[in-house]
């Protein structure tokens, strides 16, 4: 083989090698075995040293474009490589400019804070005050103040927590249900009017609802542990049941938005009331109708009670009710299970944001 056929072929090998290098790794090795210092163009112009002058410079002159070529052959690949690499990266980071934007979900309300704002609502439109009161609670409120001493039969379905502090005749426990507000906010009331009442004026009514969170030991389909009450409590010099009625009844057929619905006020019994009743519902229509519903206890306040708040009960009396939002919020939105609101599981409370 002359010199001329050595080289070609070995820009012929090269060219193959380069074109085989899948990567620019590949290739720079590719590169070592031509045009490195013991590659085979190095090899070959070594060859020539015991050579001619003449010689040399017709062959040098041959080895020189050979090694052009060779060199223009792994630029070309180098390009090629980096090409596919650029078209890879574009494609893999391809935007879509066309694509609707991203929503990024902004949260909301759990139903049954969208039923105490709407409970709030409700009853602030009828001029009553907002209170909230303690979720730790001490034996006086949550039961004594509420002419339920510590041998009365109904504390047995009030089982609850007891926890640290609190004094040895009123220890702390969690509350289980809004009713101690009652009291809590009645001796604020009377406390703020004092002077007025003791010089034989017009103490401004108490009118308040107490929305919050109580717990009981229960727990099943319709219980929970925690749950929650809206506590309504109205004292005057004139409050009867009727006004209970009218101002229940009001309240029931604006949160159901239905004129559809009748109440019912069954007699029953608690200690702060006397008497008691409990307040079932019937819707008239839709998938509920027919059935009675009990959505709250109510009853007009008992005179121990009212003379625990400060208050002469020959003079002072009035109406209290106790309601559960959650029952509401299940009515409302056609809820069975309870448990439901209190799983956390954000495909079930996303359906509630409007
Ligand atoms: N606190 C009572 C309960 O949890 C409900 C209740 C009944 C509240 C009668 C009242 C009431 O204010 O007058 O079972």
């Amino acid at each position: 083989m002359n010199d001329a056929d050595i080289l070609n072929e070995l820009i012929i090998t090269a060219k193959a090698k380069f074109e085989q290098s899948l990567t620019p790794a590949d290739l720079e090795n590719a590169k070592a075995q031509f045009l490195g210092k013991s590659g085979r163009i190095t090899e070959f112009m070594k060859g020539m040293a015991q050579l001619s002058v003449e010689v040399k410079k017709s062959r040098g002159a041959a080895v020189n474009l050979a090694k052009q070529a060779i060199e223009a052959a792994l630029n070309e690949r180098r390009q090629a490589l980096a090409n596919a690499e650029l078209e890879k990266q574009l494609k893999a980071e391809a935007l879509d400019v066309t694509l609707p934007g991203r929503l990024y979900p902004l949260g909301g309300l759990h139903p049954v804070s969208l039923t105490l704002e709407r409970i709030e609502a409700i009853f602030g439109s009828m001029g009553f005050d907002i209170a909230q009161g303690p979720e730790i609670e001490t034996d006086w409120f949550n039961f004594t103040a509420l002419n339920t001493p510590e041998d009365h039969p109904a504390r047995s379905m009030h089982d609850t927590f007891y926890v640290e502090g609190g004094t040895k005749n009123s220890p702390n426990l969690l509350r289980t249900h809004t009713s101690p507000m009652q009291i809590r906010y009645a001796v604020q009331h009377v406390k703020q009017h004092r002077t007025l009442i003791d010089a034989g004026g017009r103490m401004p009514e108490i009118r308040v609802i107490a929305p919050g969170r109580t717990y009981r030991v229960d727990s099943d389909a319709t219980h929970s542990p925690m749950f929650h009450q809206c506590e309504g409590l109205w004292i005057g010099e004139n409050v009867s049941f009727k006004d209970l009625k009218f101002v229940f009844t009001d309240f029931c057929r604006t949160f159901f938005e239905s004129n559809d619905l009748v109440l019912r006020f069954r007699p029953s019994f608690f200690p702060f009331t006397e008497p008691s009743a409990e307040i079932d519902i019937q819707f008239q229509s839709g998938p509920l109708s027919g059935r009675w519903l009990e959505v709250a206890g109510s009853g007009q306040v008992h005179p121990n009670v009212v003379r625990n708040m400060g208050l002469d009960p020959e003079k002072y009396i009035g109406f209290a009710f106790g309601m559960g939002p959650d029952r509401l919020t299940m009515l409302r939105y056609g809820v069975n299970d309870l448990r439901l609101f209190f799983d956390g599981d954000i495909r079930f409370l996303s359906q509630f944001q409007s």
